[in-house]
């Protein structure tokens, strides 16, 4: 199944991408580097990096998300693959994923160890996703709202570690941990007019499969009624990020 609309998630979201940058600075790719980027999506950070004279490949779980990274940037290498067990013919010397390890859920351990077999030893990986508590009020109101019109409680397809859980999976895997930080990120919500139900339906489309249709706007209107009080300011809708960004080194 095809979890992501590439056009709305450029489009709408495409704080994802521009937030992103700070970490390209934190892997400080070098000319001829050899360069992975797990969860490219539609590959505004992997052209960064290939910007800074990297060689870059970006790979992505989403044929969408390639298929318009391929037409976007046709001088940079780019692949459909699962992190949890794609393999690399040559290994790089650094591995670099945005906001993509959380989605990556079904075995945490797998992606690391995949990653680290994708490096050279002495290889750099950087990277950020969701940690312990992100989108708390979002999905709280989403559960709330599940409960009240009495559905079963979603299945939320996410993976947001706390950060000391984290570093023990770095470490098992076989990386020295040589940065680790845990912070909020209250993230303005600009191109979500329809506020948490935005939200909702680009980024927990799999929650609202299979739900009668009528039902879908109504919960969804609920979802913003439990939502806004947290998360509803004078200037838009914000939504409760909470970040893990570490950069750690193959042992
Ligand atoms: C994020 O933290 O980037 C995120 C997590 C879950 C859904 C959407 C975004």
């Amino acid at each position: 199944m095809e979890r992501w609309n590439s056009r709305a998630y450029d489009s709408s979201f495409g704080y994802v991408s521009t937030q992103g940058a700070p970490l390209v600075d934190l892997l400080d790719p070098q000319p001829g580097e050899r360069v992975l980027d797990l969860g490219c999506g539609t590959g505004v950070l992997t052209a960064q990096i290939a910007f800074r004279g990297a060689e870059v490949l970006g790979i992505d779980g989403s044929a969408g998300m390639i298929e318009k990274a391929l037409a976007q940037y046709p001088g940079i290498n780019f692949i459909v693959g699962d992190g949890h067990d794609f393999t690399v013919a040559r290994p790089y010397d650094a591995a670099f994923s945005n906001a993509a390890l959380h989605w990556m859920s079904r075995d945490p351990a797998a992606v690391v160890g995949s990653v680290r077999e994708a490096l050279v030893p002495g290889g750099r990986f950087v990277a950020e996703m969701g940690g312990a508590g992100n989108c708390a009020e979002l999905t709280t109101a989403m559960l709330t709202a599940w409960r009240e019109y009495g559905l079963r409680e979603p299945e939320l397809p996410w993976y947001f570690p706390t950060p000391a859980d984290y570093a023990r999976l770095l470490e098992r895997e076989g990386f020295l941990v040589r940065l680790l930080e845990y912070f909020d990120r209250p993230t303005p919500l600009d191109e979500c007019p329809g506020g948490a139900a935005d939200w909702v339906r680009v980024f927990a489309a799999s929650a609202l499969e299979g739900l009668p249709p009528d039902l879908v706007e109504p919960l969804l209107q609920r979802v913003n009624e439990l939502a806004a009080p947290a998360l509803r300011r004078e200037t838009g809708w914000m939504a409760d990020y909470v970040r893990l960004r570490f950069a750690a080194v193959r042992r």
